[in-house]
């Protein structure tokens, strides 16, 4: 205690501007003043802590022109977080080893980061940045092809195929160049000899005659249709077609299931494999938030999947739901739901109850191979979003300006997903950036920032504060959902208000005029001890929590979940407080959501 309040009073915050927005670096001195935190301008005697954006102690070193370690002697060089921290507690907090930038490489970082390969390339993609756009589209393509085609004749054998052609197409778009020869992958373990084969034919006629077959094979087409079917896997799918069925209405006129998946996945089939685009997502995302803030105060929201890593289009949405107090997510989806379906918003949907215990996260399952099964509360559904949010944003070109990896977005699309729907157009680390909103913040849609984009998140969610202390309490009471709380007993719920919607099935409701379309949206919910953990899983891609899971069980001895990491060596679990600090426990370098599309 005395120490604390003696660290308090002599502390001398230093903050390196490096990396650090204008904009943010003034509030974080502005929340600093505010719990009486010394913070000085300058780099002088008496600095305490040093506080860097950099994760590397050289860095640091260099951008002082510093030429030896000892140089920073005495002083505490830490993290972002660490600052975070002190902002939450409201005062200069003892610095803990997970605040600290590393001064020398452990031996234990050092094997992991060391790229297993002599090309540079390291083994795991989640080791590498995999932008959306690259430069090797001609050979991932066709590899996407041959892995679908495995993946879609679903034996152990084909499983194992299909990701092997993944991780091949995996690595050719995280390689910096467009490949010319096969020389150039010489070097290059993660790409096999089938795959390998594939890319040489390409290169050197220009295609390659086995992914041409797949692509005249009917098979191939008829299993592609029926499994875009919601609620449709290959093995039904190989049953319509050993009915003889080739379309969509074969199955809708001959098939008879009692999943609500496919009951509306097939009445709505054309609407739901019509790719979502982003300004739907925003819109939906919007709504969601409207709602969410009336049932939970200071809930946080955050697009993930696809769309957070930057994709323009996609076959869902997918929102994470938490609050920074613990216990305060229990019971808000099935308020959030009703309040949603108030409002005739929700087509049809399952709510499933959290699976969740304790041992989860150290359970020892074998890494799972096709599902990617978690246990946290969730809602799957389908919504409701007029057709002019996609006919609007079609006319404005919207799928061109929102090319992410381009570059940074254009003042034209900022305007698209803030203005319309006041997006909060922000990275996701609450903890990390938005130190003062932390407790009432709503977050978050990516959008990828352009370097100048901070000073205007800043601006937005401080909007959001705003908005946030509008919401009055009356209006909570009179949407009667508090009284709701935790006792809501739902599994499918379906729009109860509409005109004509609970006395018609769904052929006769998507048949019917109407001028919305239906989109598949997915809700999680995270307690925020879990967050960090679940915003990494439910980004994705995919593949991204394949290698991550696979990496952090072969090289740390770690289970890594969307629940959390668990060392086996150590028997604990090891918590995050940031999407970054994820990626330090798993001693990886940080890569944005936008470089995760393997
Ligand atoms: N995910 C998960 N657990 C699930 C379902 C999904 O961890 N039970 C992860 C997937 O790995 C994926 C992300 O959540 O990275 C979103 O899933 P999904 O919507 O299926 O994929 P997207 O990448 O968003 O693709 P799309 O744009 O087509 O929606
Ligand atoms: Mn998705
Ligand atoms: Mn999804």
């Amino acid at each position: 205690m005395s120490t604390s309040t003696k660290m308090e009073s002599s502390s001398l915050v230093y903050i390196l501007d490096a990396k650090i927005q204008k904009q943010r670096l003034k509030d974080m001195k502005n929340s600093a003043s505010k719990r009486k935190i010394k913070v000085t301008d300058t780099f002088s005697i008496g600095v305490t802590h040093l506080v860097t954006e950099f994760k590397e102690y050289d860095q640091v070193l260099r951008k002082l022109d510093l030429t030896n370690q000892s140089s920073l002697d005495g002083i505490e060089v830490v993290t972002l977080q660490w600052f975070a921290d002190c902002i939450r507690a409201g005062k200069v907090v003892d610095v803990e080893q997970k605040h600290r930038l590393q001064r020398a490489v452990t031996q234990r970082s050092e094997e992991v980061e060391r790229p297993s390969q002599s090309s540079g390339l390291p083994e795991y993609a989640c080791q590498r940045a995999t932008p959306l756009q690259h430069m090797n589209e001609k050979y991932t393509k066709a590899l996407e092809v041959l892995e679908k085609y495995a993946d879609l004749r679903e034996s152990d054998h084909d499983y194992s195929r299909a990701l092997a052609f993944r991780r091949a197409s995996c690595v050719l778009k995280s390689l910096p160049f467009a490949l010319s020869s096969i020389q150039q992958l010489r070097n290059i373990t993660n790409i096999g000899d089938h795959s390998k084969r594939v890319i040489q034919e390409i290169l050197e006629d220009g295609e390659c005659p086995e992914v041409e077959n797949i692509l005249k094979d009917p098979w191939f087409h008829k299993m592609k249709l029926f499994t875009e079917i919601f609620g449709i896997g290959p093995s039904t799918a190989k049953q319509f077609i050993a009915k003889g069925w080739s379309t969509i209405n074969e199955v809708r006129n001959g098939h008879k299931s009692a999943d609500w998946r496919v009951q509306w996945g097939l009445a709505f089939h054309e609407d739901l494999i019509t790719p979502v685009v982003r300004q739907e997502a925003c819109y939906i995302y919007e709504l969601v938030l409207k709602h969410l803030r009336k049932v939970l105060p200071g809930a946080i929201a955050t697009v993930t999947g696809g769309f957070r890593r930057g994709k323009a289009s996609g076959h869902d949405v997918d929102i994470l739901i938490t609050h920074p107090t613990e216990d305060k997510v229990t019971g808000a989806l099935p308020r959030l739901l009703h309040s949603l379906e108030a409002t005739d918003t929700i087509l049809h949907g399952r709510h499933e109850r959290s699976t969740y215990t304790d041992d989860v996260i150290s359970r020892n399952t074998k890494l799972s191979t096709r599902g990617q099964l978690d246990h946290f509360e969730k809602w799957i559904g389908i919504i409701k979003v007029p057709k002019k949010i996609k006919a609007n944003s079609d006319n404005e070109g919207n799928g061109v300006v929102l090319n992410v990896n381009e570059g940074p977005v254009t003042d034209k699309s900022r305007k698209l997903c803030n203005g319309a729907h006041k997006l909060v157009n922000e990275n996701t680390d609450v903890n990390e950036k938005d130190y003062d909103t932390v407790t009432n913040s709503t977050s978050v849609i990516y959008s990828r920032n352009g370097a100048s984009e901070n000073a205007s998140n800043v601006m937005n969610l401080e909007n959001e504060e705003n908005l946030e202390n509008d919401v009055s309490l009356d209006e909570v009471r009179n949407e009667q959902v508090a009284s709701l709380e935790g006792s809501v007993d739902v599994t499918e719920l379906r729009s109860v208000q509409g005109e004509r919607s609970h006395d018609q099935t769904p052929a006769e409701l998507a048949a019917g005029e109407r001028d919305w379309l239906a989109r598949r949206v997915d809700l999680i919910v995270a307690p925020y001890s879990q967050y960090y953990y679940a915003l990494v899983g439910w980004t994705g891609s995919k593949q991204f929590n394949r290698d991550a899971r696979t990496y952090s069980d072969r090289k740390l001895n770690m289970m890594l979940t969307s629940h959390g990491l668990y060392d086996k060596t150590l028997g604990k679990k090891i918590p995050a407080s940031s999407e970054r600090e994820v990626f330090d426990n798993l001693k990886l370098p940080y890569h944005e959501p936008w470089d995760r599309n393997c």
